[in-house]
């Protein structure tokens, strides 16, 4: 069911710095930085050849990712998104699974404008999961 590997997202405290270290260290190609309140997030893509890297760094009050940083001060692996092509399809196989869909189970539109869904940490092996319909 899951297709490519879209992106890893990690949460960091610095965004400028994050962003400086992977443009001149890692000799990556850097995006700009995206406001996304919708999610409580501020985003910089990193293109690499098969994938993508997602910086996120909290925007409001209310952010998701600021508990994140709370308890994961210097940041840290975040979430990873695969690839899906029917994102409601997806989604009521893994509710049969037994699988935790996060908010209200219904898609939001994501960074790239395209529906996307998170599935409980505590059903993957510790790792939040995003679904992205491509
Ligand atoms: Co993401």
């Amino acid at each position: 069911m899951i297709g490519r590997l879209n992106h890893v997202a990690i949460a960091v405290p610095d965004l400028d710095a994050a962003a400086e270290q992977y443009r001149s260290a890692l000799g990556a190609q850097v995006g700009a930085p995206q406001d996304e309140p919708d999610h409580g997030v501020t985003v910089i893509f990193i293109e690499l050849p098969n994938t993508k890297v997602e910086l996120l760094y909290p925007l409001g009050d209310a952010s998701p990712i600021q508990g994140f940083l709370d308890k994961n001060p210097a940041g840290g692996i975040h979430h990873i998104c695969y690839e899906v092509d029917d994102i409601l399809a997806a989604r009521d196989h893994l509710l049969a699974t037994g699988a935790r869909v996060l908010g209200s189970g219904e898609p939001k539109i994501g960074a790239h404008g395209k529906p996307v869904l998170f599935l409980h940490p505590k059903d993957f092996n510790g790792c939040l999961v995003e679904l992205e319909q491509v």
